[in-house]
């Protein structure tokens, strides 16, 4: 019998990695990102030590061309049961400061990517009555900080859509799943591509291991939760920062410079 396919997006490092590392167990997979190379022997490692099948597509999701290629790629796939909105990226300094392209490039990926591959992946699954969609946002989707005015904005997008499908499917009586999920910092190459000195963003006990994150994510989604914020610390800052009134919010947000 032909095994459920999980598709993740942003396989090449990180915490795409790290979900296609967990998710070869029990499915076959499809993975997603520019550097061929490093999916293409995270495949081969995959299928010598679980047998599963592991095809890899190289798309810039940013780019018409490779979002129509891996829209179309997810459209074909009949055994569609799980898909990892997960590619994003990360940009430094204040907004007018910072390459026009990158700002752009940020809101195709973060926005239109998840958006265009939620469709394409929902018509297969509500019609099956089966699946689930993880979109990766994060915690700064609700604590902003000066220097990421696109990040916060775009993951804040990334929770609201999630939560907007979430409702249509529970309206529509579906038993497809969606998941915002909401890690805070984790241990990846997100900040070796920002050049960050991880040191100097968070105490240590505030980093995540990827692999609790993807751990949690994936229990969250099998009991359907819809946002999932890892580690007691990240939950009760969500919680305090999202009941504060805004003018006392946006001052301590204020307070923080990540720039
Ligand atoms: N690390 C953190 O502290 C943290 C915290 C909260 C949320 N997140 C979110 O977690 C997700 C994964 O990030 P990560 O921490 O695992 O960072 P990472 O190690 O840098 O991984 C990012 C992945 O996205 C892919 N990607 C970037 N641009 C792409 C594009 N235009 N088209 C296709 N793939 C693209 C990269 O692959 P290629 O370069 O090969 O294309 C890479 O596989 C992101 O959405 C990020 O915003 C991270």
């Amino acid at each position: 019998m032909a095994r459920p396919v999980a598709v993740v997006t942003g396989a090449s490092s990180g915490i795409g990695e790290v979900f296609a590392r967990r998710l070869a167990a029990d499915q076959d997979l499809l993975l997603i990102a520019r550097r061929r190379d490093r999916l293409e022997s995270l495949a081969s490692e995959l299928t010598a030590q679980t047998g599963a099948r592991v095809e890899v597509l190289e798309a810039d999701l940013a780019g018409e061309q490779g979002l129509t290629i891996a829209a179309e790629r997810i459209g074909a796939e009949r055994n569609l049961d799980l898909l990892v909105n997960n590619a994003g990226f990360g940009l430094s300094g204040y907004f007018w400061e910072t390459d026009r392209d990158r700002q752009e490039e940020m809101h195709r990926l973060h926005v239109m990517a998840v958006m265009r591959l939620c469709h394409v992946a929902l018509r297969t699954m509500v019609a099956r009555n089966t699946g689930g969609i993880i979109n990766v946002a994060s915690v700064a989707a609700f604590v902003h900080a000066p220097g990421s005015a696109s990040y916060g904005a775009t993951k804040a997008w990334v929770t609201h859509f999630t939560e907007g499908l979430y409702l249509d499917l529970k309206a529509a009586g579906s038993a497809v799943k969606v998941q915002a999920l909401c890690p805070g910092f984790t241990y990846s190459e997100f900040h070796d591509v920002l050049r960050r000195d991880r040191t100097k963003l968070a105490p240590k006990s505030w980093w995540l291991d990827p692999n609790f994150v993807v751990e949690e994510s994936l229990r969250g989604l099998q009991r359907g939760q819809l946002f999932v914020v890892l580690d007691w610390k990240y939950k009760t800052l969500v919680n305090m920062v999202s009941r504060l009134p805004v003018g006392l919010r946006v001052w301590g947000e204020g307070k923080r410079n990540r720039k």
